[in-house]
């Protein structure tokens, strides 16, 4: 069942900050800036979307390159965790703290070391 979104000012809010006010709004996600990839998983392990995710936006000026960019994202992500593992840099100083980061019309985390190992 879906809530309905409730509604926002354009006054106060920037069109920019749209994904960013709703990404982070406590009032749909429990503990909205924690990594919780089990908020989109069901009981049967099959994950469920949210109406309340937009990273492409909604609206007259959602993203035109949506359908590419989701397959691109795919293709990209998918052909390298199925090549590489993924470690931090052991001669690296320690990872930076997952919340941490910089927001603007997405969360950029702070640039860190990492060593792509061939599998
Ligand atoms: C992961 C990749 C991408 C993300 C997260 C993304 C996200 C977005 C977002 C949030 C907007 C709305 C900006 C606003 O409200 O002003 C937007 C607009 C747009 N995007 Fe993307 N985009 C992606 C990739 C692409 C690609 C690959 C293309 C084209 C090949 C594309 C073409 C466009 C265009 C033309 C608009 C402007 C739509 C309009 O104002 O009428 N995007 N995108």
């Amino acid at each position: 069942m879906v809530k309905p979104a409730k509604p926002i000012s354009n006054k106060n809010i920037a069109k920019e900050t749209l994904q960013q006010y709703l990404h982070n709004d406590p009032e749909y996600w429990e503990e909205p800036a924690k990594f919780k990839p089990e908020r989109f998983i069901n009981e049967k392990g099959e994950f469920v979307p949210s109406s309340y995710v937009i990273p492409f936006s909604v609206g007259p000026c959602h993203c035109l390159g949506e359908q590419l960019a989701r397959m691109e994202v795919f293709l990209f992500l998918v052909s390298m965790v199925q090549k590489f593992e993924f470690l931090p840099d052991p001669e690296a100083k320690e990872l930076p703290d997952i919340d941490d980061g910089v927001s603007s019309t997405g969360f950029i985390p702070h640039s860190f070391r990492l060593v792509a190992k061939q599998m």
